[in-house]
């Protein structure tokens, strides 16, 4: 008699779906987009480091380092990676040396689809249900309520740390809603 084991394997699935994702987030559509909620329900809490920062991860999970990072990339190029809480975010390169000391959460602010960046339009389009937002990911068009949201970037050894951000939203001149 055959023994099936795949059903244990679900939450393995779901992890894989998710790093895909990180990955492959500017090509991927309204299937994956939506997975995020589902999938996100599998991955543990990040944990947090000092200070509340944390280190981003790659795909497998290990620290990005920023040489890497840069080295395929041009200025402009917005490239998903684990943030703060886990979350998919867009680290943004500034120049071939470079990344901007901000880093964009990926996630809709309408129903948490992760949105991919559009190099073509220069803007983050949700192929969920059409929100979009502007290349620094300020809304512009519904029905998202609001931009998405910031985290502070630096490099410490060669390494990505996000923090959370908590001064005005530099894109509206609000007060961060995220925190
Ligand atoms: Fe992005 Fe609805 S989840 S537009």
């Amino acid at each position: 008699m055959a023994q099936f084991s795949e059903s244990a394997d679900v939450p393995d699935m779901g992890r894989r779906q998710f790093m895909n994702l990180l990955t492959f987030g500017t090509v991927t559509g309204v299937a994956l987009g939506a997975l995020y909620p589902v999938v996100n329900y599998f991955i543990p809490p990040a944990a947090g480091g000092a200070g509340g920062g944390v280190t981003a991860k790659d795909e497998l999970g290990n620290d990005v380092s920023v040489a890497k990072f840069l080295e395929n990339r041009n200025a402009g190029d917005r490239n998903l990676v684990q943030g703060l809480k886990g979350d998919p975010t867009y680290i943004v390169v500034d120049s071939k040396e470079a990344i901007k000391d901000y880093g964009i959460n990926a996630i809709c602010t309408h129903l948490g689809c992760v949105v991919p960046w559009n190099i073509a339009e220069n803007k983050f389009k949700c192929p969920c249900h059409g929100s979009q937002y502007d290349e620094t990911g300020k809304v512009v068009r519904g029905p998202a309520p609001l931009s998405l949201a910031l985290a502070h970037t630096k490099v410490n050894d060669d390494k990505i740390v996000l923090t959370p951000w908590t001064e005005t939203d530099f894109r509206t001149g609000d007060a961060p809603w995220w925190s």
